[in-house]
């Protein structure tokens, strides 16, 4: 969700910002622009569009200068247009502003600024900030910019450039993500590494109330009272490869294809000497757990959807009490939390508003908190009490997958910690579901093998305009998942049920033909699962029934079958999702559309 870049040194400015941006393309967006100072003064370039629409305008119109800042943006306030699209300048284009986030108070601001006859180009929240920094401005911009961020209210990460100063790029961040690349007579920031790769691999994280000052050889950092702050270097230590399609027609298939070796590293890079799980990264003792009476996992989306599967996970194997919500309900919500309460914040990202913002509500309530998280020194596993790092390497494609599977994977090492540390699973039958845990990486391989098959299924439903997932147990967290994935981005039409529960209503929408993935892998349903099977077939459904080996009599009532290799129940959901990831990328990539970046999505929503 809106990227930006912003550079100052001794390259032609555009270039880097461009190439910045395309990296960050994955984060969603529907226009973009850039702006330098040329020397003399800010010119600027915008578009609606994909990038590539504004690289055509830019050969047309050539920027030049060494010093600039660019942006993608995600409509929330205002249409995606020409004139909504980030930079935003001031009224005599003397600066130019990219911000991401939301500025909250920017009603009440705009109207006052129009008393005062600023006239506004935009529909946007962020050219209250343009004309704030322009209204501040005399002579001192870090001073202007200062101002502007004791009358704004909302999110921000801001990148301002000023004519008058083609020595300094000012950068700010509140709640929505920033970093700093430190080169050598050069500087950079953007939203996220990958922009940065291709340059620098030191970084600085800045943390929220951070304003920072850039010029080709220095960076200074300053909190929100003016006092400067040392900021500690991070290496990033993978390289813009991990970030590339490596021969992939897309993202998104490479990063499925990656899913054994990612569930294999979680694993196996936190087992003790005795090869038991051991979290290095969290400190939750046998005496701190005997504390905690009930857990919530709370997340959006896909992490959502792992936060069920560990949910059921938690349950069965600890037998503590769990309770899901999703962040953005969580918030406003009266959870029941105290001292005696886990919050397990489950976010790719690290950076998701919702969730953040829930992780803030816990601890502001006592509760204790670890995060599960992708991106290290991201906001929320900075906030958390504990971190979990799912190691999932960095994913691009907006549609999650190897994220959701290595989250889902912690999730049941944590309740084989728990479960272990609250005695409640002996060492043997622990060792037991761990063996089995650590074959679910070559289960997956043997899913993979299977493409060839699901594509052919997916050949029958690239016309189709709705479609059912039903399951029961597990199985049901992982048909909300498939169904959420063939929703994202092949833009069919899906809603998942528990299965037991699709003939109290919705089986009036079968239809001679309606597509209906059942899944059927936990052994003591799987006869449940064959009846509500019957029901849709019944009813005229075409049925892709997913099931776990030798349970060939689902091939009486199915249509299309997709064994999973023979796993324990518990895992077979884990093992099952990747044919459902399978299946929704290759009816979007038949349909010809854009699998890795899905219409109107953002990969990091940090906005409300
Ligand atoms: C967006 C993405 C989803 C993701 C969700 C939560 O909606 O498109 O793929 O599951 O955010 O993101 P997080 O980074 O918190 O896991």
């Amino acid at each position: 969700m809106c990227g930006i870049v912003g550079y100052i040194g001794a390259r032609q400015a555009v270039e880097v910002i461009m190439d910045g941006l395309s990296r960050l393309e994955y984060r969603g967006y529907d226009s973009a622009g850039v702006a330098v100072n040329d020397g003399r003064e800010i010119v600027i370039e915008k578009k609606k569009g994909r990038l590539q629409l504004l690289e055509e305008e830019l050969k047309v119109k050539p920027l030049c200068g060494c010093m600039g800042i660019g942006h993608t943006r995600w409509a929330t306030h205002g249409e995606p247009s020409d004139a909504n699209s980030h930079p935003h300048s001031d009224e005599t284009c003397s600066l130019a502003v990219v911000h991401n986030g939301i500025i909250e108070n920017y009603l009440e601001i705009k109207s006052e600024l129009k008393k005062n006859g600023v006239v506004f180009k935009s529909e946007t929240d962020t050219e209250v900030v343009s004309h704030l920094i322009d209204f501040y401005y005399s002579g001192d911009l870090l001073d202007a910019v200062y101002k502007t961020l004791e009358r704004v209210r909302g999110a921000y990460a801001l990148g301002v450039i000023h004519k008058d100063r083609p020595d300094v790029l000012i950068a700010a961040r509140k709640d929505s993500p920033l970093v700093i690349g430190v080169g050598e007579g050069e500087n950079f920031i953007a939203s996220d590494i990958p922009a940065l790769l291709k340059y620098t691999k030191n970084v600085y994280l800045l943390e929220d109330g951070d304003v920072a000052v850039l010029t080709r050889d220095t960076i200074e950092v300053y909190d929100l009272q003016r006092k400067k702050v040392s900021k500690e270097l991070t290496e990033i230590t993978w390289d813009l490869e991990s970030a590339t399609k490596g021969g992939y027609p897309h993202f998104m298939i490479k990063e499925i294809y990656e899913q054994p070796h990612g569930i294999k590293e979680t694993i196996t890079r936190r087992l003790d000497e005795n090869g038991l799980v051991r979290f290095d990264d969290i400190k939750l003792t046998r005496e701190d757990l005997a504390e905690i009476e009930s857990i919530y996992i709370v997340a959006c989306g896909t992490a959502y959807h792992a936060g069920m599967v560990g949910r059921k996970a938690i349950e069965k194997i600890a037998r503590i009490k769990v309770e899901t919500d999703i962040s953005s309900e969580f918030r406003y919500d009266t959870p029941f939390i105290d001292e005696k309460t886990l919050v397990i914040l489950v976010s790719q990202s690290g950076e998701t508003l919702d969730t953040l913002a829930a992780l803030r509500e816990a601890k502001k309530r006592g509760a204790r908190t670890l995060a599960i998280t992708n991106v290290m020194g991201s906001s929320i596993a900075r906030e958390a009490e504990h971190v979990i790092y799912t190691w999932a390497g960095p994913e691009i494609s907006v549609a999650s997958t190897k994220a959701y599977t290595t989250q889902i994977t912690c999730l049941f090492m944590l309740a084989l910690d728990m479960a272990f540390k609250k005695d409640v699973l002996d060492l043997e039958s622990y060792r037991t579901l761990l063996e089995k845990l650590k074959e679910v990486p070559e289960k997956i391989e043997a899913v993979i093998e299977n493409e060839p098959q699901v594509r052919q299924i997916a050949d029958k439903l690239v016309n189709v305009e709705h479609g059912f997932f039903i399951g029961r147990g597990m199985d049901y967290c992982i048909a909300l998942e498939g169904s959420l994935k063939m929703k994202e981005i092949s833009y069919v039409h899906t809603e998942a049920f528990a299965a037991g529960e699709l003939k109290h209503g919705t089986i009036a929408l079968i239809e001679p033909g309606t597509p209906v993935i059942a899944l059927a892998t936990q052994q003591n349903l799987f006869e449940k699962s064959i009846s509500n099977i019957k029901e849709v077939k019944a009813r005229g459904a075409y049925v892709i029934g997913i099931t776990v080996e030798g349970n060939t009599l689902i091939e009486q009532v199915a249509d299309d079958v997709l064994y999973v290799p023979r796993v324990d129940d518990l895992f077979a959901g884990l093992v099952g999702v990747v044919y459902l990831q399978l299946l929704a990328y290759h009816v979007s990539a038949m349909k010809g559309l854009d699998v890795d970046k899905p219409r109107n999505l953002a990969k990091s929503v940090t906005v409300e």
